[in-house]
């Protein structure tokens, strides 16, 4: 039986707008809405007692149960814990339309116990926490472990500060990806830990102006850009600057990727000030993602992989760059397909040809 316990403090949970909505599955759902539970929404009131009610009751049923928490009020709750264990298999609490939401953890943890979950590839296995055309959101100090699939998801918001989060799972969890950005804009996640079984940060389609600063990635698959342009669909991402981040026993350190017969863009991408300690392929652009062109390196002496299809990636700049293999004198080197642009400073060095040309 599938468990899903949440233990979490909210402080200051103030919105103009806020609501849930159940996911439409096959089986039929019991909601529970804090409005019957007594809750105001008026912005005075302290709504705190009636969510614990409702959540108590969506806690409790067996099945699959959904906390409703209505648009167009605004609710005041303080420092309420959602205690498990549930009865429920299944419990929704979907965040949409909500604008200056703030969770902050005050050291809290969500535990998604996804054990139970992994083994089963064709299970829908849910995210743990989803943010859907919020603006002005900020989540902190909060530790989620342990999530089915993503931990943190954020599809067509604007304006988000993720700071002193730390996300945990183990390295061999299927899908666990730390934070998935999607159609979104001015997202920065800033000063956290991420240790998951995929990418700590995967920033895809429709997204810009992503900063990611100080975090410390692994185990991983490293910060991505990507994957863009599946199944021949045009797709950007452009604006990200990663900055000040550690990454520790991952399997790629800055990533992008997109998939053969895809359009579209990734530019002005920079990673800056990393520092690398056991990566497989720290700096890797992979243009045939999924395909059977994608390098997938068994040897991992190409310190950095740069394979592009023609005409190629442009006005790309490696400077000050330091790799040397984690195995002492064993030497490391840099492959390059199709990669134009400046090495400077560059160990391993690569062999590019400048060549710009104007986007
Ligand atoms: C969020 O709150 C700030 C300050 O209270 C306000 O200026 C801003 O307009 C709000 N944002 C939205 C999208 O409502
Ligand atoms: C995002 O990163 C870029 C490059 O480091 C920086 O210029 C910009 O000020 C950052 N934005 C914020 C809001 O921190
Ligand atoms: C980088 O981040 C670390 C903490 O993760 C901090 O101690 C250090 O001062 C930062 N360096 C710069 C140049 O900001
Ligand atoms: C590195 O490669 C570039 C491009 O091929 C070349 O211009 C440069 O001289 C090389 N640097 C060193 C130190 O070998």
């Amino acid at each position: 039986m599938q468990r899903l316990i949440i233990f979490l403090f909210i402080l200051g949970f103030i919105s103009p707008c806020l609501c849930a909505r159940c996911v439409k599955t096959e089986e039929k759902e019991n909601t529970y809405n804090v409005i019957d539970y007594g809750a105001h929404g008026d912005g005075k009131s302290d709504d705190s007692k009636a969510f614990v009610s409702a959540w108590k009751e969506t806690c409790g049923t067996k099945g699959t149960s959904t906390l409703i928490i209505p648009e167009n009020r605004v609710f005041l709750v303080k420092g309420i814990a959602l205690n498990g264990p549930c009865s429920a298999t299944k419990i929704n609490i979907r965040v949409q339309h909500v604008n200056n939401l703030s969770i902050d953890g005050s050291g809290g943890s969500i535990d998604g116990y996804g054990s139970s979950w992994w083994k089963c590839e064709s299970c829908g296995r849910p995210t743990i926490l989803r943010f859907k055309s919020c603006k002005d959101l900020s989540v902190s100090h909060v530790s989620i472990t342990n999530s089915p699939k993503a931990h943190i998801r954020i599809n067509n918001c604007e304006n988000a500060r993720i700071s002193h989060i730390n996300i945990d799972s183990p390295g061999d969890s299927p899908n666990t990806d730390g934070i998935d950005i999607y159609s979104s804009k001015n997202i920065f996640i800033e000063d956290s830990t991420i240790q998951c079984g995929d990418d700590c940060i995967a920033i895809s389609d429709g997204s810009s102006y992503i900063n990611a600063t100080r975090i410390a990635c692994g185990p991983g698959h490293g910060i991505s850009i990507g994957s863009l342009g599946r199944d021949g669909s045009y797709e950007t991402v452009t604006e990200v600057n990663v900055k000040n981040c550690s990454f520790s026993h991952t399997t790629n350190g800055a990533r992008i990727k997109t998939a053969p017969g895809g359009s579209g863009y990734a530019k002005h991408i920079s990673f800056e000030d990393i520092k690398l300690t056991q990566v497989e392929n720290p700096i890797i652009i992979d243009q045939y993602y999924g395909s059977k062109h994608s390098k997938v390196l068994l040897t991992f002496d190409e310190a950095i992989n740069l394979n592009c299809c023609p005409p190629g990636c442009f006005n790309l700049v490696l400077d000050n760059i330091d790799i040397v293999s984690s195995k002492p004198g064993k030497p490391v080197s840099c492959s390059c397909n199709n990669a134009h642009g400046k090495v400077t400073s560059t160990h391993p060095n690569c062999s590019f040809s400048y060549n710009q040309i104007i986007m």
